[in-house]
Formats: structure tokens, sequence, C-alpha cells
């Protein structure tokens, strides 16, 4: 049965490509983490535009009105398939460390560790990746002029968007930190305080800097009077950024990590992204059981194995390719992932300190993802971030650009972990110029049953959740799109050594099962995750979006 699924999935694969190139589907669709994004793509695609202008207008309406979460300030990545030729191809807009800046720059000079440098403030910030990924999809992908993709946001930006609950309960989470900056409180903030619902968030700075972006393209964010202010802004404000590194900032077009899981093609994020890398190893692993028949808490105990071994691996081995070499053939093959598999015991949770040592680092609902398809049967699958909830809380000067804190995904401290308790290594050491180390994971899964684009944000959970909602998708004989979207979540990442469980959503009887096993249970204060995704059903060319009812995002399909 296996074998026939592997062979006609490979057959469907090769076919497909070209019967995407040339019929259009029935409908577009758009799934995103906020309603005022998802219009603002569909304007975009109403206005002729294709998915990759779409993506442009998506991402830069999340910057502005999901300013907690990713934007012209951070970085990410975007997965493509394009259908006039079947490319798929991953753009890396990640961010890059400061040229002058090492492990040495989160250290007092005593050598101590200063804990929150690399999490607040100037000084975490990275090279922003956001500005030259939206302007190289236009150039290279869109049909559309730059000016046209970002003029909505441009406008959310000076007209102001209304406060909702969800702005407010961040701010709340993070109002300290941007009452510390006087541009910070006075973008994010109404008279020092939570701004009330419906409160119109009005950022004239930023929309004056997508207008410099529209303009002139990646040169108006990166070079001239933009560059100099956000430059002389991190500096005055303790951190160490050169007009160099900005002018020097490249994004880079990587293979995605492709392969095949129990009859689907899977297609991920490649390094500086764990993501694809983890997924592989994870599914290799669960390749060996059919899980479907299995009761809760077998099922849930072979994930977790699985998933522990291959975050392992993810600590061992994974960085930023242009600096690192990683046994990535190796950590992609069937027989590594057996014989990683052999450890695992069908009725006792291995702890993970029987794993050989990995050195430490760390990874919630911070980042944001969203998913589009448009008639042409283009996609994007898009992760992008600042990395925790309103970054470094650093707006660089009058440029209305809040820095990300990704300088915190790096191996900041050699046995320390990272804001999501993972563990790092040697591979994903700081470097002048090197990109951190990430666990988004944009991902199409293509079957015989249509294509699945899907992503989520939540820290090192994405990798966990894009894995379950792929182990769901396969065990449904009738794809239902919410529900593989709204389906319960648990995660293992190796290090912390437990099993984390979103709240009321697993019997008691399962996680005492469990436990029996020997895994730690943790069951989280809060659900997380807002997936985001898009199925195109390949017999009738219809496509369907679904939004993650933990958050407030919209999905659309329409004709
Ligand atoms: N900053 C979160 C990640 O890239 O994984």
């Amino acid at each position: 049965m296996q074998l026939f699924f592997r062979i006609s999935s490979a057959f469907f694969f090769c076919f497909c490509a070209s019967v995407y190139a040339q019929t259009p589907l029935a409908n577009t669709a758009i799934a995103s983490a906020h309603p005022l994004a998802t219009a603002a793509g569909k304007s975009i695609l109403e206005q002729g535009g294709n998915a990759f202008d779409a993506a442009i207008a998506v991402a830069a309406t999340l910057a502005v009105v999901e300013p907690y979460s990713s934007g012209l300030g951070g970085g990410g990545f975007f997965l493509l398939h394009r259908a006039r030729d079947g490319k798929q191809v991953m753009i890396d807009a990640r961010e890059r460390a400061p040229l002058k800046l090492t492990s040495n720059s989160y250290r007092n000079a005593t050598g101590q560790l200063l804990p929150l440098a690399s999490l607040e403030g100037p000084l975490a910030a990275g090279i922003p990746g956001i500005p030259a990924g939206l302007a190289h999809l236009a150039k290279r992908y869109g049909q559309l002029p730059l000016s046209r993709s970002l003029a909505p946001a441009i406008h959310l930006a000076q007209q102001g968007f209304p406060a909702d609950a969800r702005y407010r309960a961040l701010v709340q989470s993070r109002l300290t930190l941007l009452q510390k900056q006087a541009e910070a409180a006075a973008q994010f903030l109404h008279h020092q305080a939570v701004p009330e619902v419906d409160t119109l968030v009005v950022q004239t700075n930023l929309a004056k800097t997508l207008r410099t972006l529209a303009q002139k393209g990646a040169s108006g964010f990166y070079r001239g009077a933009v560059a100099k202010e956000m430059v002389a802004a991190v500096n005055n404000g303790g951190g160490l950024w050169q007009t160099a590194d900005l002018a020097r900032y490249r994004i880079v077009e990587r293979k995605p990590i492709v392969f095949d899981y129990r009859g689907m093609r899977i297609v991920s994020a490649a390094p500086p992204s764990a993501g694809g890398l983890t997924l592989a190893e994870a599914l290799h692993i669960l390749a060996r059981y059919d899980l479907n028949p299995l009761k809760p808490a077998h099922r849930m105990h072979l994930v977790a194995e699985a998933l522990r071994r291959a975050y392992h691996d993810r600590a061992r081995y994974m960085g930023d390719p242009d600096f690192v070499r990683m046994p990535i053939q190796r950590l992609m093959s069937t027989t590594y992932a057996n014989m990683r598999a052999a450890s695992i015991d069908p009725a006792n949770a291995t702890p993970s300190a029987n794993l050989a040592a990995a050195p430490e680092v760390t990874q919630g609902n911070h980042t944001t993802h969203f998913s589009i398809v448009d008639r042409q049967g283009n996609r994007v699958a898009a992760t992008l971030s600042i990395n925790t909830f309103f970054g470094s809380g650093f707006v660089a000067g009058n440029t209305g650009v809040l820095l990300n804190n990704e300088m915190d995904d790096f191996a900041v401290a050699e046995h320390g972990m990272n804001a999501y308790s993972l563990v790092h290594s040697e591979p994903n050491r700081i470097a002048p110029g090197k990109r951190p180390l990430s666990s988004m994971s944009p991902t199409f899964v293509e079957d015989r049953r249509g294509t699945l684009i899907l992503g989520a944000p939540g820290g090192s959970r994405i990798i966990s959740m894009v894995l379950l909602a792929i182990l769901d998708y396969q065990a449904q004989t009738k794809v239902d799109l919410q529900a593989l979207v709204n389906a319960p979540r648990y995660h293992h990442q190796y290090l912390p050594d437990r099993l984390e469980v979103e709240p009321d959503s697993f019997p008691s009887e399962v996680l005492d099962e469990l436990q029996l096993t020997g895994h730690v249970i943790r069951v989280n204060e809060r659900k997380w995750g807002n997936m985001q995704a898009v199925w195109i059903e390949r017999s009738s060319g219809k496509a369907f979006a679904a939004s993650d009812p933990r958050g407030m995002g919209s999905g659309l399909a329409w004709y």
C-alpha cells in the first residue's frame, strides 16, 4: 500500500507542476493573522497582482497592524511556488548579525552574561531582512510595482488602525519595555499607557519609510537617509551598527528542503531555518510506525520521541549554511532516521540526558505566518518575525522601524538557553554577518488529494505544530482544513526534557498514561500558535482557507 502511494505521489508531483502551470484554479485564497492584512492581499489580487504581489501587501500590512509580531525591522522566510515553471524557492530574508557584534557584546567587563542585552534595546537587533525580501519579491516575481503593493500598508500606517483586544494584551505584556524609549512609546502607546480599544494607532514615521521603500526599492531602506538615521539611533542607544551592515545586507534564494512522508511530498524551509531538516528527521523516524490506529497516548509518545531526537540534532548541528557545514544528507536520510529510531522504547520515555550531550541554547506565539494561492496556482507560505513580542522594543529614530531582538536566537551563552529554552551549540555561535538559526517553517504539502500551504508562529514550537498538522492531514480521509488548524497541540524539544501540552485539550487518562511511560508533562497556561493554512483540492481546483481560532486572523477564499 505504501509503495503504491509513493509511486503515485512521485507521479503526481511531476504531473502536477505542469498541470498547475497551465490550469487556472477555480478560486483564490489567503489566510493571515489579521483581517486587515488578508483584505490588503485580496485587494492586490483584485487589482491584477499575483500571489507574490499579494504577499508583499500582506507582509507590509502585518508590519503595521501586528507590530508586535513582524515588521520592516525584522526578518523571515518566504517559500514560493511559481506556477509558470513549477519553480520552488525559499527567499531567505533572515536578519544578519551586525559586523561589529560578538558574543562578548553580551557580557560585562568581568565577563558576566548580561541576560537582557540580547533581548531588549538595539544591541539585541540583527540587520533587518524584510525590506530586501519585499523588494526582491516585487522585482523578480511580482507583476505590480512596489508602490502599488505597499499602498494598503502605507495607508494604514498613515491613517492608523484601531487598537484591538490582541494589540492591547500584547502591549500590556511589554508595557515596561515600550515605556522606556520615547519613540516606541509615541508609536505604540497612548500617553504612556495601553491604548483603549478602537483608539487609532497612527505610525506616520513608518508610513514615510514605507513610502521611501516604495519609491526607491531596497536602497531606500539600506542606503541614504533611512539607513543613516537607523545607524545613528542604534549607536546612540548603545548598539553597534555601521552603514556597511545595511549596505551589505542581501537576501538569499535557497533551495527548500524536500522529502517524502507516506505518500506526501513535503517542501519546507532550508537552513538557516531548522524547520525543514527537523521535520524531515522527525517524520522519517515516524514513517516506521503506522500511527493512525494507535491509542492517543501511544501515538503522542512516539511523536514526542521523534521530536526529542530531531530537536537534539537541531541543537547539535544546525546553523547558518553560509558559515557552517551541516550533515544535511545524513540528517535527511532514512538510514539515519532508522538509527535514531532504534533507541525508541515503545513503552518508556527516553530521558533526554541519555542522548549524547548537546551544548545549550532556547525559543511563544511571537512571529506571524500567512499562506496564499492565486488563480494561476502561484503559492506563498511566509513566516516572518521580529522574535519576541515587540522585538527589542526599540524604534530606530524617526524611521518608525521597530527593531527585532533576533540576536537572542544565536547561542549567546555557552550553556544558556534563549527566550524559548532552546539549546544551541557551536554551529549557531554569533559571527559577523551570520544569520541566527530559526524555527520558522513555511511549508507546502503536496499529495494526490491536493496541496496544503501552511505555517505558524510560536518560536521553537513552530516545527512541532507543522509536524502535527502534517500527521493529521495524512490521517484525514476527507480533508478538513479547519480541523487541522484547530487540533490540540503538544510539543517536545529535547531540552527542557518535558512534554508540553495545551490546556483543556487532552483527557487526563491520556496524560496519566504518558506520565506512566516516564514523560514529564507540562500543561501550559495558554494554548499556542496561530496557524494560517490554505488548501487547494486537486480534483476541483478549489482553494480553501483556515485561520487559527487561537488568534484573530482571517482566511478567505473567493472566486
Ligand atoms: N525568532 C524565532 C525563530 O526564528 O525561530
